[in-house]
C-alpha cells in the first residue's frame, strides 16, 4: 500500500524526513524521485539529520559534487548521491557508487531512475510530487 502525506512548506517536509529516518536501518538504498525542486534535496536534509549524520544545513545539492558522505567515524555512513548530470552509462559507471555497498550503509539517490543501479540491498522508494506552491505529496512507493 502507498503511503503518502502532504507537506506545506520545506520545514515540513525535512521534519517528516526526520521522523521517517528512524524506519531506516542500514543498509538501505532510498531512491529519490521526482522533478527539479520538488524538495528531494531538502527531504535528504530531514533523513540524513534525523539519521544523526550531520545537520540539515550540512546537507547541500550534491549536483555537481556528485556524491556526498555523512557521518561520525563510530556509526554507519549516509551516502547521498544525485544522477541529474550523469549524462551516460559511462559517467554512471566512474562514479563507482558499487563501491558503496562495501558496508552495510544509507545510501539516498536523488534522480534514480535515470540508471538502475543493481542494488543488493533493500529499497526504499519514494515520490515527490509539485502540487502547487509550496505544497508537495510525498508518496513511500514501498520497500523491498
Ligand atoms: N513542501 C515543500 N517541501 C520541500 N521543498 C519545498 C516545499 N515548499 C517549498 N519548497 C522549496 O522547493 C525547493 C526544493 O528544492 P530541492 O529540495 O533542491 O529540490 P530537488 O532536490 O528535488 O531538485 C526548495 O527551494 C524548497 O525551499
Ligand atoms: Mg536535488
Amino acid at each position: 500500500m502507498t503511503e503518502e502525506i502532504i507537506t506545506h512548506s520545506s520545514e515540513e517536509t525535512i521534519g517528516w524526513g526526520r521522523e521517517f529516518a528512524k524506519r531506516l536501518q542500514p543498509p538501505v538504498l532510498v531512491l529519490l524521485t521526482g522533478d527539479l525542486g520538488t524538495g528531494k534535496t531538502t527531504l535528504t536534509k530531514g533523513l540524513v539529520s534525523g539519521l544523526g549524520a550531520a545537520t540539515e544545513n550540512d546537507v547541500t545539492s550534491p549536483t555537481f559534487t556528485l556524491v556526498h558522505v555523512y557521518g561520525k567515524q563510530a556509526q554507519a555512513k549516509v551516502y547521498h548521491a544525485d544522477l541529474y548530470r550523469i549524462e551516460s552509462f559511462h559517467d554512471f559507471e566512474t562514479l563507482g557508487l558499487e563501491d558503496v555497498f562495501a558496508t552495510p550503509a544509507v545510501a539516498i539517490l536523488e534522480w534514480s531512475e535515470k540508471f538502475p543501479l543493481p542494488s543488493p540491498w533493500p529499497l526504499v522508494r519514494i515520490r515527490l510530487e509539485h502540487l502547487g506552491a509550496d505544497s508537495r505529496r510525498i508518496s513511500v512507493l514501498g520497500t523491498s
